[in-house]
């Protein structure tokens, strides 16, 4: 049996986290997931809720019991009352929304992928930075037991060397071709919405490539349909492979020399861990939860209370460094956003 430790060994409570009142920016689909799973599972609430229209921020309010409803985002971070600021818009938009929250003086929470590029996400920790405010990408899969399961057995060298990770995410999104993923305006695509999972995961693993090579086709909107990535750090590697058009089982295995650890339902939602040691039997660690959002929301929480500007377990400079992944990627692709014209990709 491994030394892992069961959930509550792993990662702390939600439920024991200090209690904040959230304000939601955008109240798309995923805010609905975030407001279903907020009030449930941990002790904080969702106060507010702003769409930039007010009769759409009144119908979510009305559906999910929220008790303030603002037509204006401005009027959102402005409500004293709002401690903090979960941003739910497209990509296109997370920057100058994370600023807008920042600079009103409210920490934020900021949806994957943080922003468009790593010189957005550079531009919007100086703001937080310099306001002394919280920010964090809300890459919720990094709270996750499981994922703090594999942080332990790699760190406890269970694995020996990890030599590779093999992830891929697949998924037959809305084929609508108006819709926000196949518009390059709002930097839609497979990249930023599913890609930053397999990317953030082989960056949490393995840090910063020596090598990126990548191979993709664009949509006739201009978006990215696909892409695979090959990541190479000295003797290891990470194959990664995202589509937004078709559905597939979106496992991973990670390779050590000396054990590996298979996710073989979905990687990134709450999942159990199969560990392998070579010539043993397959080991079922049991890792998952109910819900998922709440671990990042207990995080920012914690970190809020505690004065701190980041979270370790997903700090900025990783956010940044999975974004320069993603830069090298698109650069390869030919993929630039119309939100990136006039921007400077290399602020370093
Ligand atoms: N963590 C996860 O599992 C997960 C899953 C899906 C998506 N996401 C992320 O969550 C974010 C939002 O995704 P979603 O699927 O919820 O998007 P969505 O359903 O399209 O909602 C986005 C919302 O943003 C607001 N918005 C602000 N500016 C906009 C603009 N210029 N054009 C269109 N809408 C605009 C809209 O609300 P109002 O106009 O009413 O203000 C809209 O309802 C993305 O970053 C995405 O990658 C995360």
């Amino acid at each position: 049996m491994t030394a892992l430790g069961l959930v509550p060994d792993l990662v702390p409570d939600p439920m024991s986290a200090p209690a904040l009142n959230w304000g939601i920016l955008a109240p798309g689909g995923i805010a609905r997931r975030f407001v279903s799973e907020i009030p449930r599972y941990t002790s904080s609430k969702v106060l507010a809720v702003a769409s930039r229209d007010a009769g759409r921020a009144a119908d979510f309010a009305r559906q999910f019991g929220v008790h303030r409803a603002y037509g204006s985002y401005q009027q959102l971070v402005e409500d004293p009352e709002v401690d903090a600021v979960y941003i739910a818009s497209p990509h296109s938009e997370h920057a100058a929304h994370a600023e807008l929250a920042l600079l009103a003086g409210k920490p934020c929470l900021v949806e994957k992928a943080f922003t468009v590029n790593a010189a957005q996400a550079r531009r919007v920790f100086a703001c937080a930075r310099s306001q002394g405010l919280f920010c964090m990408e809300a890459m919720w899969a990094r709270f996750l037991p499981h994922y703090a399961a594999l942080r332990r057995l790699v760190d406890q060298g269970e694995l020996g060397q990890v030599v590779g990770l093999l992830a891929s995410h697949a998924q037959a999104l809305d084929p609508d071709p108006t819709a926000r993923l196949w518009n390059p305006e709002l930097a839609g695509g497979a990249l930023l919405d599913l890609g930053v999972y397999p990317l953030s995961l082989a960056q949490m693993l393995l840090g910063r490539p020596d090598q990126i090579a990548a191979q993709g086709q664009l949509t006739a909107t201009g978006v990215d349909l696909w892409e695979s990535i090959t990541l190479t750090y000295g003797r290891s590697w990470a194959v990664l492979a995202n589509d937004m058009g078709a559905a597939g089982a979106n496992h991973a295995s990670i390779i050590g020399s000396a054990a590996r650890v298979d996710i073989p339902g979905w990687f990134y939602p709450p999942a159990d861990l199969v560990l392998t040691r070579s010539g043993g039997p397959p080991e079922v660690l049991p890792t998952k939860v109910a819900g998922g959002f709440q671990y990042e929301a207990a995080e920012a929480a914690r970190r809020i209370k505690a004065g701190a500007l980041e979270s370790e377990i997903m700090p900025w400079a990783d956010t940044i460094a999975v974004l320069e992944i993603a830069d090298e990627v698109r650069r390869q692709l030919g993929l630039r956003y119309p939100v990136e014209s006039g921007e400077s990709l290399d602020l370093g």
